[in-house]
């Protein structure tokens, strides 16, 4: 078994560690995360390798992106299994910090999401985006790497990040990396550990209703209302309990469309059992999952 990569838990420290590399020459890439690694996470470091020299992962449960009825207090948090995952790979540091190193007492600066914040979770998570683009800029003060690596799955995320970065001037590259899933086509989270036996095989509808429309899409279908339809028809035959919303988005936009005409992302949440569950897929010309 190698090594554990070295665990950092300030912000100078972590700082400091990046801006010798850069100072160096090195690339640097960020992958931010909240911990109970999983092959999706994983496939962030792996991509941080090939593009970068020097690879620093973040573990931070953020509170400020829970809602108050939220999981904030049962989130799995599991730092020892996962720098036993990233034993493996190649990570020249982790940046943990403990909650007081990021909101230290009198903390009170956020930062004001931007306009594709506001649909889909935005509407069904009131101020999670908030929480997350504020830790997301504070992150990439505290590790100043070329390039921070995101995964498609959490696809309204991306957009949010990939605008804050542009609005804010914040020089950073944005990487957004493919779906990785599990071989029955469930998408990896660290919420999965949630469901029960039961549970696992009802979350199925969601990738299923998912494939099902991107080969309707792939065969012609053009009228985005009727895609829609299917996938509410999948997801309720497939026993989730309650949809927030499934729907076919402009990609930059998020704003629904009733005609694929060009490259569109359908979106998922929806709950099965206790636990919300995300997935999307793209559709259209290019289409990358
Ligand atoms: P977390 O849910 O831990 O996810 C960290 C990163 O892993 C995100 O970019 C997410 O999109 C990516 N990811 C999750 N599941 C994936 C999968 N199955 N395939 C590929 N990538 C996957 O997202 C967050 O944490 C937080 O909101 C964070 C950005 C760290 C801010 O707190």
């Amino acid at each position: 078994m190698s090594a554990h990569p070295p665990v950092v838990h300030t912000v100078d420290a972590i700082r400091t560690l990046v801006m010798q590399a850069r100072a160096a020459g090195r690339r640097v890439g960020v992958v931010p995360t909240m911990g109970a690694l999983h092959a999706g996470h994983v496939s962030l470091v792996e991509a941080s390798n090939r593009e970068c020299d020097v690879t620093v992962v973040t573990i931070f449960v953020n509170p400020t992106q829970f809602g108050p009825k939220e999981d904030f207090a049962k989130y799995p948090r599991t730092l020892e299994a996962d720098l036993e995952r990233l034993a493996g790979h190649r990570v020249d540091a982790v940046f943990a910090p403990l909650n007081e190193e990021m909101y230290p007492a009198g903390f009170s600066t956020y930062v004001e999401p931007p306009q594709a914040a506001a649909l889909w979770d935005g509407v069904c998570r009131p101020g999670h985006f908030r929480g997350v683009v504020t830790v997301v800029l504070k992150l990439f003060q505290a590790v100043p790497a070329d390039a921070a690596f995101f995964g498609h799955k959490d696809y309204q995320q991306s957009v949010v990040i990939r605008r804050m970065v542009q609005d804010l001037n914040v020089p950073i590259e944005i990487r957004v990396m493919p779906t990785v899933r599990e071989p029955d086509g469930l998408a990896m989270s660290s919420r999965n550990v949630y469901l029960s036996p039961e549970e696992r095989q009802r979350a199925l509808a969601l990738s299923r209703s998912l494939h099902l429309i991107e080969q309707l899409a792939e065969q012609g279908e053009r009228d985005a209302v009727s895609l829609r339809q299917r996938m509410v028809a999948t997801l309720e035959a497939g026993g989730v309990d309650r949809i927030d919303y499934a729907t076919i988005v402009d990609p930059e936009t998020l704003v629904e469309l009733n005609e694929l005409t060009g490259p569109a992302v359908a979106l998922i949440a929806a709950h099965v059992g206790g636990t919300r569950l995300i997935d999307n897929c793209r559709l259209g010309p290019s289409s990358r999952k």
